[in-house]
């Protein structure tokens, strides 16, 4: 049965899957090796749950009696020692996640389950650095992870359909709608139709046929998404969808699938989005966004 979920890595999704899982009822640690990020994290989820009480989207007591479920920590060994899941949310690095999980295979229970949140690096990549590679899968959540309803649940050839059967259930107590693939597929489903809407924004941008801002709109005003692909590379992170892209190419050496020449300009400046102030769009000290 699980109990307690270890989420490693609190950055923007690392610390709301955490959330996540305190506000379904379960104990949940955050862990980080850098404690300004633990600090960031509890003060951006304090701040969007007092939202949601304000907004009565939920009780004062449900969001106090959540935070006490949630632990913030450095210390990797101890919380690891009592995980019944760990999703791994480090930064999308192969050696970084394979270090990661060889250390969590070496602390945590032999029941627990590992899991990695990563769309672009499969589990089969990751699985060979454990001794379980049964209890090792893909749990991937979009962001924000508090509020997108979707997971993909993805095993590859050595995971044990238990332990997929044991993901989608956790999956769905903790409010999500999962999505199962009957095989692993660098980026998944949703993240390789997001691409290639994406892919198609930037050559049309690149193209100097519309701009930044009519794109987006064209994408929110015709076709009903909830926001352009623009705006939401900004909220995800222009990082992000650079190195999913250097993680693909690597993997299939198509010069299809390097970044744009956009993205690329935009990651060496170091304008990431919102987290950074600016990416495609300048965003002010209270997150409002303005064209460049
Ligand atoms: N974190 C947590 N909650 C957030 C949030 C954030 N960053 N941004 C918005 N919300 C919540 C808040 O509760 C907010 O209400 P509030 O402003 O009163 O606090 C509520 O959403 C509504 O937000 P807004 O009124 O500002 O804007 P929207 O109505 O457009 O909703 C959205 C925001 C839910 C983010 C919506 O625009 C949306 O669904 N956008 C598309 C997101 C998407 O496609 N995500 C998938 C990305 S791909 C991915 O994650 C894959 C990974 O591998 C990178």
């Amino acid at each position: 049965m699980i109990e307690n979920i270890l989420v490693v890595g609190c950055g923007a999704m690392g610390s709301q899957i955490a959330m996540v899982g305190a506000l379904a009822g379960y104990r949940a640690t955050a862990y980080d090796l850098d404690p300004a990020a633990l600090d960031r994290a509890a003060a951006a989820l304090r701040a969007r749950l007092d939202r949601d009480v304000a907004r009565g989207r939920r009780t004062r007591s449900d969001v106090d009696a959540a935070f006490d479920r949630l632990g913030f920590t450095t210390d990797l060994d101890t919380a690891a020692a009592t995980a019944d899941v760990v999703i791994e949310a480090a930064a999308e690095d192969l050696d970084v996640k394979r270090q990661v999980f060889a250390r969590l295979d070496a602390i945590a229970p032999a029941h627990a389950i590992l899991a990695t949140n990563s769309s672009a690096i499969v589990s089969s990549q990751l699985a060979g650095a454990t001794t379980r590679p049964d209890r090792v899968c893909n749990l991937h959540f979009f962001n924000p992870a508090l509020v997108m309803r979707c997971v993909e649940v993805v095993g590859g050839p050595h995971t044990s359909p238990a332990t997929v059967d044991a993901v989608v259930d956790l999956a769905r107590r903790l409010g999500k709608e999962p999505v199962v693939l009957r095989r692993e597929i660098p980026g998944f489903v949703a993240n390789r139709i997001l691409n290639a809407v994406r892919d198609e924004a930037i050559f049309l941008l690149e193209e100097g046929v519309a701009s930044v801002e009519a794109i987006d709109t064209a994408c929110r005003a015709a076709l009903g998404y909830p926001m352009g692909p623009f705006e939401l590379m900004d909220l995800t992170g222009v990082d992000i969808g650079y190195h999913a892209k250097l993680a693909r190419y690597a993997a299939s050496n198509d010069p299809r699938d390097l970044p744009s020449r956009t993205v690329t300009e935009l990651v060496a400046r170091g304008d990431l989005g919102r987290k950074t102030g600016a990416g495609f769009y300048n965003y002010d000290d209270r997150g409002d966004r303005h064209v460049h």
